[in-house]
Formats: C-alpha cells, sequence, structure tokens
C-alpha cells in the first residue's frame, strides 16, 4: 500500500504524450486474437487492466507479444482459442470481463471467469440477459456477480434494446454477434463511445453502424491489421483538470484520442470556461486524435445531466473534484452508473470531498458540489476505495488545497495511468 504525499501549488508546464487509450488497446488486443494472422498494436495501454485482457487471451492459447507498448498478436481465428484449464481472472476490469464473455459465449467449450473484490461485486445481468437469449448458458453468483460460468455454442442472431447506456454491454452483444448465425443489432438510449465498432469495421466485420444503432453480420473472418492506439482523453483529463486549478499553467498534450463519443467533457470544460485549444486532428482506423493545449483559467460551473452525464461517465469524477474551485459549484445527474463503478463513486467522492472541507451532497443519481463560496479545500487523508479514477481525481483537488494531502493506495492510479502521479512531478518541476 503506497501513500502520496501531494502539496499544494506549482504550475503543470511542457509537453507529453499519454498512455495509449484504455478501451481502444482491450478492443485491440481481442480482435487481433480473433483475427487470422500477424497484427501490431503500438502504444497499447500501460493501464493493469489492460494487461489483464493480454493475460486472458494468454491463457487461451493466443501467441502474444509484449514489448514496452508494442504488442505482437497471432491470431487464433474466431474458433481458435484453447479451452481455458483454470478460472480466467480479468482483474480489476469490467471491460475485460464483459467483452469476454461475449467472446465466450460463442466458443464450444466452458469458461470461467472472475476477478479481483470489487469486479465480483459489479453487476452482470445486463451481460446475461441478452447472451443467454442467443443461447449462452450462464451461471453466476447470487444477484448476477462473477465468477460466471458461461457454456458456450452455436447462438442465434438478436436483436437487443439496451436498458441502461453501456458501451461494454452493447461491446460483449456485438462480439456475441460475430459468432452468430444471423444479423445481431444492438439498439441504445445514449450513443455511448463507438471503439468496438470502428475496430470491429477496421479488422474486417461486416458491421453497419449508426448513432443510436450497430448491426453485425455473424461469421464473418478477422484478418490482421497493424495499429496504433491513441493518448488516452480519460487519463488526460486529471493532467488538463491539474492545469486549469494551478496559475501558470501551461500544458501541451499530444496525440490524444478525440473521439467524438468521448470528448463531451471537452465540450463541458470550454462551456465553463477552460482556455483549452485543440489542433493536428487526424484519423487513423476511424479514430481521431490531435493534440491538446490547456492553460490555467478560472471556471464558471455548471450542471452535467441527460445523455452528456453518460458521454462522459468516466470524466465525472474529475469534474466533480474541480467543483470546489468554480464559481458556481458543479452538479451532476442522471449518473448512477457511477454506483456501479470500481467502487460506489458518488459516495467516495462525497466522502472525500467532505474531508477536504468540500460542500458536497449526494443524489440518488449524481452528486452536488458547492462551488468556491463554500470556501477554501484543505489538506485530508483520501481513501480512494481502490478506485484509479477517485485517487487520481483527489489528487488534483489537492494541488489546489491548503496543506499537504495524503493520498493512501495511491498505486490504484496504475489500473488506468501507473505513470500519473511521476508525470505529475514531472510536469511541476
Ligand atoms: C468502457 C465503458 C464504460 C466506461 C469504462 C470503459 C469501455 O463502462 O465506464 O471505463 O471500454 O467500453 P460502461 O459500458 O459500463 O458504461
Amino acid at each position: 500500500m503506497t501513500d502520496r504525499k501531494i502539496a499544494p501549488g506549482g504550475a503543470l508546464r511542457g509537453e507529453t504524450a499519454l498512455p495509449g487509450d484504455k478501451s481502444i488497446s482491450h478492443r485491440y488486443a481481442l480482435l487481433a486474437a480473433l483475427a487470422g494472422g500477424k497484427s501490431e498494436i503500438e502504444n497499447y495501454a500501460s493501464a493493469a487492466d489492460c494487461a489483464s485482457t493480454l493475460s486472458c487471451l494468454d491463457a487461451l492459447g493466443v501467441n502474444l507479444h509484449l514489448d514496452g507498448a508494442r504488442v505482437t498478436i497471432r491470431g487464433a481465428g474466431l474458433h481458435g482459442f484453447r479451452p481455458p484449464a483454470t478460472p480466467l481472472d480479468a482483474g480489476n476490469s469490467g471491460t475485460t470481463l464483459r467483452l469476454l464473455a461475449g467472446i465466450f459465449a460463442g466458443q464450444p467449450f466452458e469458461s470461467v471467469i472472475t476477478g479481483d473484490d470489487s469486479l465480483r461485486r459489479r453487476p452482470m445481468r445486463r451481460i446475461i440477459d441478452p447472451l443467454t437469449r442467443m443461447g449462452a448458458t450462464i451461471a453466476s453468483e447470487e444477484g448476477g456477480f462473477p465468477p460466471l460460468r458461461i457454456r458456450g455454442g452455436r447462438l442465434e442472431a438478436i436483436r437487443y434494446e439496451m436498458p441502461i447506456p453501456s458501451a461494454q454491454v452493447k461491446s460483449c452483444v456485438l462480439l456475441a454477434g460475430l459468432h452468430a448465425g444471423g444479423s445481431t443489432s444492438v439498439v441504445e438510449p445514449v450513443a455511448t463511445r463507438d471503439h468496438t465498432e470502428l475496430a470491429l469495421a477496421e479488422f474486417g466485420a461486416h458491421i453497419a453502424a449508426t448513432a443510436g444503432m450497430a448491426t453485425i453480420s455473424g461469421g464473418s473472418e478477422l484478418s490482421a491489421r497493424s495499429l496504433q492506439v491513441p493518448g488516452d482523453l480519460s487519463s488526460a483529463v486529471f493532467l488538463m483538470g491539474a492545469a486549469l486549478l494551478l496559475p501558470g499553467s501551461e500544458l501541451r498534450l499530444t496525440g490524444v484520442g478525440l473521439n467524438p463519443t468521448r470528448t463531451a467533457v471537452l465540450d463541458f470544460l470550454v462551456a465553463m470556461g477552460a482556455p483549452i485549444c485543440i489542433s493536428g486532428r487526424r484519423t487513423l482506423a476511424g479514430e481521431p486524435r490531435g493534440e491538446i493545449e490547456v492553460r490555467y483559467g478560472p471556471l464558471s460551473g455548471g450542471v452535467v445531466s441527460g445523455a452528456m452525464s453518460a458521454r462522459m461517465i468516466d470524466e465525472l469524477p474529475m469534474l466533480a473534484a474541480l467543483g470546489p474551485f468554480t464559481e458556481r459549484g458543479i452538479t451532476i445527474l442522471d449518473a448512477r452508473e457511477l454506483r456501479v463503478k470500481e467502487t460506489d463513486r458518488i459516495a467516495a467522492l462525497v466522502e472525500n470531498l467532505r474531508r477536504m472541507g468540500a460542500k458536497a451532497e449526494s443524489l440518488s443519481d449524481g452528486i452536488t458540489v458547492a462551488g468556491r463560496e463554500a470556501g477554501p479545500l484543505r489538506a485530508a487523508e483520501i481513501d480512494p476505495h481502490g478506485d484509479h479514477r477517485i485517487a487520481m481525481a483527489m489528487a488534483v483537488a489537492a494541488l489546489a488545497a491548503e496543506g499537504e494531502t495524503t493520498i493512501h493506495e495511491a498505486e490504484c492510479a496504475a489500473v488506468s495511468f501507473p505513470a500519473f502521479f511521476d508525470t505529475l512531478d514531472r510536469l511541476r518541476a
């Protein structure tokens, strides 16, 4: 257990690239494993979650090699996985578990997949229901929790209307659909991140996607690709948050993913007055990327609700932690999903922001955080409850608080951004 002390002040200056996008890395690795031939993936995420995906693929007999941030994968084809001898461990990664479950549903063997204490408390009925409708047999712990025991086989195509906005559920059903007879469609209540659709098209699957619906034809063989993962915008926002709070900051983030299904957070920050400038836009394999420049600047505050909450679900902890430094505070609504992330993020944010003296209230589906009129934040002992995004969000708030804050079990940041604290130190030097 590593404590990190955060002294306030300093300015963030200079330029940095970000580790590869976590969501895209998972998808490229999984599709490369299902493809025929040798794929090369550059800037593969350093996130522990993406290492979990590789170790599961390794346990399935996939030939892969990791060299720094480059992964080489010799695909096994749609039906070439070796039945796993022991339960697969997805660690802390919901994406690993839910996407692999979709693939396992179409495999002619039984597999068991589980994860750490946090993952074993996360809801899986959301994937068990559609996969069962497609013909898989899935046993879970009481209440629909992992471990999941999946007996796959011949699947039938379905049209699935998702009751909740979730890119993981959408991706799980599309990956099962890849193995089904006929065309499987997923209809979303809110358009969530579309990395699976883009990656499937890139690897040669027959997929048609419009905002709100994706349809995949079963049985399309995938072919190997050489791909470069863009930097992770969801990690970049923590450095951006720090730059916005620290006077004198001027930061340039290079090669950051700018897929429009992920950039709602940038729109919201700009609407709050954040001095953010984007340049060098380019698209590789359907995934836009570019440079982000951000300077220190006062923030007005505001309300995130409706579809916007779903579209910046991973950035909401950072926004909540900026709340006490804004003119009017920040309110987040329609974000019940925060309660079933790596921890209950609404409870964890309210608890830790209050420890720092902020005025924060939890709502059933969100949080209100009062702005500057509620007074300055002061140093505190932070308990991130093992959640990477809580640890990083609170570290950013600590940079603009009075006194030295301690982030307990700070190593959990490695789930998405292992170099976060070191990068912060380097850019503040
Ligand atoms: C992800 C989707 C989101 C997000 C998670 C990554 C993905 O989860 O919170 O960090 O890669 O598909 P949900 O699909 O559960 O909303």
